[in-house]
């Protein structure tokens, strides 16, 4: 088994960084009234119109989440002429409230240089990797047919595959978007598809193959440093187009071939079907056992993960309400409710 690599400093947001800076605040804990001087990242800038006239709203994010910013009238335009996404600024606001939702005041924002703030302050993370690697070297242990295992060694052997998946995140806006978060779906992945495939009888070592291979296009896909973004090749073909040529390339490069070519073309599929259907993304269908598990294991890492994430969320819901103020995108325009109870656990008879 290899060793895992260290986990870019940059994965531990609470760490106090070389600059002495105290850690950053946790934007989603900032209420009414709260007052906020600290670097963020310009995840947004939206134009909108309205009945007072145009208006620019920005949205701010650090590792510990988002908030937008209160409008921006004509007036205060050239206090915000040319931010645009991916911009790190020194902001200095006070939290105020507009239709029960959260907003900053801003009053003064200046954008830094590239580069003058760690990276760690400014993007949310998946925390320590090493976890995830653990399991997942684990079970590609436990592969044991020698063509199957060679193949999928060409990537998790090698340490730079390995560090920048462990830096990537799964989405750019969606599920795991944070850094390390394709490590974590991946792991997830390959949590759920190992029991369904004990459940229906599918090859264990095949899904998890095809866990391990699934987004490996994402790397190519996505840009990671600063706002996370899709790269040009990403937006044109797509991660799951860019894993399959990334598999090919890289089998390609092997004389002789670690695997067969039908081999070859079932791992392909793995990867081309795991969007299930053609208005997801998929060009094929699954049409393999394992590809069927795969294609459930991974819809089901990324919906627990959305819900997750949008329950966790106050802006998603108007004060002490229990369901979401409105539908949100993330779970496919469902409300979310996020209360529950203690079932008795407190003894109470209920
Ligand atoms: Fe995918
Ligand atoms: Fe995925």
């Amino acid at each position: 088994m290899i060793e895992h690599s260290p986990p870019p400093s940059y994965l531990l947001p609470n760490s106090t960084d070389e600059s002495g800076m105290q850690p950053p605040p946790d934007l989603r804990q900032l209420i009414v009234g709260d007052r906020l001087q600290d670097p963020l990242l310009v995840l947004g800038v939206e134009y909108r119109d309205s009945a007072r006239g145009g208006f620019t709203t920005l949205t701010f994010g650090n590792c510990h989440g988002r908030i937008p910013s209160a409008p921006f009238w004509a007036e205060d335009q050239p206090r915000i002429a040319g931010i645009v996404r991916g911009d790190v600024v020194d902001v200095v606001g006070e939290v105020g409230q507009y239709n029960g939702k959260r907003q900053l005041k801003v009053s003064s924002i200046r954008v830094l240089p590239r580069g003058s703030i760690d990276w760690r302050r400014l993007l949310p993370s998946a925390g320590d990797v090493a976890p995830y690697w653990d399991r997942l070297d684990r079970w590609r242990g436990e592969i044991l047919r020698p063509r199957l295992r060679r193949t999928i060694d060409l990537f998790y052997t090698d340490p730079d595959f390995r560090r920048r998946y462990e830096e990537c995140p799964a989405s750019i806006g969606g599920h795991h978007a944070e850094l390390g978060g394709l490590l974590r779906h991946t792991c997830e992945v390959a949590a759920i598809g190992r029991a369904i495939a004990k459940v229906s009888r599918a090859d264990q070592e095949l899904v998890l193959a095809g866990a391990l291979l699934h987004d490996i296009g994402k790397l190519e896909a996505y840009r990671w440093q600063g706002a996370f973004e899709m790269t040009e090749c990403g937006a044109l073909l797509g991660h799951v187009s860019l894993g399959m040529l990334m598999l090919d390339r890289r089998v390609a490069r092997e004389s002789p071939s670690p695997c067969t070519d039908r081999e070859l073309t079932i791992l392909h599929h793995l990867i081309a079907s795991h969007h299930g259907k053609p208005e997801f993304g998929a060009p094929v269908p699954p049409m393999t056992l394992e590809a069927e598990v795969l294609h459930f294991a991974d819809n089901a890492s990324a919906k627990t993960a959305s819900m997750a994430e949008v329950l966790a969320d106050p802006d998603n819901f108007a004060g002490e309400s229990l369901v979401s103020a409105k539908s949100l995108w993330q779970i496919d325009r469902r409300r979310a409710f996020r209360g529950g109870s203690d079932w008795g656990a407190d003894g109470g008879g209920g």
